[in-house]
Parts: C-alpha cells; structure tokens; sequence
C-alpha cells in the first residue's frame, strides 16, 4: 500500500476549539467549510459536537452532508443561500443563514415559509466582499423583523486585515460596524481566528474560528496565544527509493537541483497529486527518522526528492514528516509562497487516519 497518509489527531482539535472559547469568553462556530478545510469535515463535527456551540460552512451542499451524518447543532451558511430554492431546504434542516445582500433579503420577504429564518446580517465594514452596505443595514433588519420569516437576527461583519497585529484596518471595520447597528439590540459575530488570537479588544458574542482549530498560526510572526495552537494534520509518507549522487548530478524534472557534492537522495511518496504545494523550493524543511532535511529539485506529481546526505540513520522505508507537529505547515507555505489555509484544503488523495476521537 501506499505509505503517504494524513494523520489527524482529533484530541488536538478539540485543544484548539477550547481555546477559541477561553481566550473569548464566546461562543464559538467551528468552521469547518472546505472539508474542514482539508481535515474531513464530517469527523471534525463529530469530534466537536458534545462541546461545540455549532458549526459554519460555505453552502448548503456543506451543511447537508454534516446533518447526513447526524450533527445536530446549529450549522450557519456562511454566504447564506445561493438561490432561493434552498430556503424550504433551510427551514427544513434548522440551518441558520447569512444574508449579504438585499435580492437574499428579498428572496426571503417572497418566501413562503413553513418556521421563522436564524439570520446572521452581514454587514460589508470595509472588506468589500460581501456584506450589505452600512447604510442600508438598519432597513435590512427592520425589514427582516417585519418579514414575520425571521425568528432572530445576529449581526455579523468579517475582518480584512486581522492577521496584521499593527494594522489599524481592524480597529476602523469595528467602528463601522458599530456605528451601523446603533440602536439594534442583537448579538454580534465579528471574530475569525487572526481576530479571536490577535484582537482581544473585539467584543464578539459569537466568534468564528477556522485555521486555529486546525492548529495552524494565521499570523506571520510569532504571537504568544498562536505558540499555543497544536497541530492537527500530520502529513507522512516514507522513503521508497535511496540513490547515491557524484557532484554535478541533476535530480527531479528540469533538472532544478544539480548535486553539489556527492549526495544522497531519498525519494518519498508523495507529490502534487496529493495536494503537496508544487512550488515548494529546494529547502523547504522535512523531517525524516526525525531529523530536519529538506526538499531537493521540483516535486512531481507522485514523488517529491529528499536530502539524506546529513542523515545516515535514513533509509529505504523511512518516515518523512512533510508537515505536521514539527515541520509546520507554515513553515511549508512560507517557503511554498502561500497560506498554511491552502496548504491543507489542497490535500486529496491520501487516505485520513483519526486518532483521540
Ligand atoms: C465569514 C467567515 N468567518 C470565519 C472564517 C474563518 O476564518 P479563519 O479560518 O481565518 O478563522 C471565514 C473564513 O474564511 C469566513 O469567511
């Protein structure tokens, strides 16, 4: 069989998810759209759902597969619906439903509907995404409320810019969204993971995390509440091919890497194929027989080039660790030039193994 496979370890999960609610005092919505943004969204639920406050997902086709699976909680629509024949489907399931713009709004005044809508208003406070303009916010929710389809509203608005701790852009959305929901008297959502670890000014009834519950800083720099994040996803695989290089050999298609010196190469499975980031450099760390390595030459498809050279106790069948609790995953993005988010949305192909369910 096929050694490449993703382990997630679900007690470490439940570690991140625990303090999303302590470092807010919140309730908090586990994220878990994208797949559980690569970790198996129907076991990431089933894993939070005795603790978790509910769950947040980008569609309908999201929410079902959760409620297939016999989650219960609460599961908000993050963009809400996307046409108005998912409302019966809504009602139906108890989902509860973002509403970002005014032809949703009116969607649901035509609607007819067998039990009032949980709306989460969304306001655009400076991200310019989606979210309704702050002047008609007021109007949106009156009409809501005289809509008689709607059972209670939460105001809600996301951040641009909270991953940046010295940026005032945050500070400006909050008084945006303040100044729109003057004199409505709701619970309000605003907080995503860079704002639940960076941000502990934002009041927030209900946070969002997403990328925290998995373990990984949405932060740049060191911050101290991210250093205490664990990893959720290891992803391994072994050593299936060792060679011996002279100098002046190339390695992997393109011949991106020549040998140096005389080298040994370990070839593991694992590849793009499997959602490890193509553009990852020569130099980008692995751990092999628990030893830091790196990368060397263009990852194929299927298989992807290590360094042995330093590390004699590695062999054929040896362990390699492409991200995980020691190699993090943002340190696979720095040097791969994106998101430890993508990172792990991009996974596919390999089986997943649970532990600490
Ligand atoms: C509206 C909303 N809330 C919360 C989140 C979770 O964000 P994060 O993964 O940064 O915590 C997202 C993710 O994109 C989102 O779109």
């Amino acid at each position: 069989m096929r050694p490449a496979r993703a382990l997630i370890d679900l007690q470490a999960l439940r570690h991140n998810y625990q303090l999303a609610r302590e470092v807010t005092g919140a309730k908090a919505l586990a994220v878990v759209k994208a797949d559980a943004y690569g970790h198996g969204a129907v076991r990431v639920a089933q894993a939070l759902e005795a603790e978790a406050d509910g769950f947040a997902v980008a569609c309908i086709e999201e929410a079902l597969e959760l409620r297939a699976a016999g989650i219960r909680a609460p599961v908000l629509l993050l963009e809400g619906f996307f046409e108005a024949d998912e409302l019966p489907l809504i009602v139906e399931h108890d989902f509860w439903c973002v509403v970002h713009s005014l032809w949703q709004l009116e969607a649901i005044e035509q609607a007819s509907l067998l039990k009032p809508l949980t709306i989460w208003l969304k306001l655009d406070s400076g991200m310019h995404r989606v979210g309704l303009h702050p002047k008609d916010y007021h109007e949106a929710y009156q009409r809501l409320l005289a809509s008689g389809k709607v059972a209670k509203i939460v105001l809600m608005s996301h951040f641009a810019r909270a991953d940046e701790l010295d940026c005032v852009s945050s500070d400006e959305q909050v008084a945006v969204f303040d100044a729109a929901r003057q004199g409505l008297v709701a619970e309000v959502s605003l907080r995503n993971s860079p704002s639940v670890l960076g941000w502990p000014s934002v009041s927030s009834d209900w946070v969002r995390p997403g990328i925290m519950l998995y373990g990984a800083t949405p932060f740049g720099e060191e911050q101290a509440l991210a250093a205490r994040l664990q990893p959720v996803m290891t992803l391994e695989s072994k050593v299936i091919c060792v060679r011996e290089l002279p100098a002046g050999e190339p390695v992997g298609y393109g011949a991106r890497f020549i040998t140096p010196k005389p080298m040994r190469i370990g070839v593991v499975a694992m590849g793009y194929a499997d959602g490890y980031p193509r553009h990852a450099p020569t130099g980008t760390p692995v751990l092999v027989a628990g030893q830091r390595s790196q990368l060397l030459g263009r990852v194929s498809m299927d298989m992807l080039c290590i360094d042995l050279t330093d590390v004699p106790e590695a062999g054929l069948g040896s362990t390699v660790e492409l991200w995980g609790k020691t190699i993090l995953a943002n340190d696979v993005a720095v040097a791969a030039e994106t998101i430890p988010y993508q990172i792990f949305c991009n996974l596919r192909r390999v089986p997943r193994l649970y532990s600490g369910a």
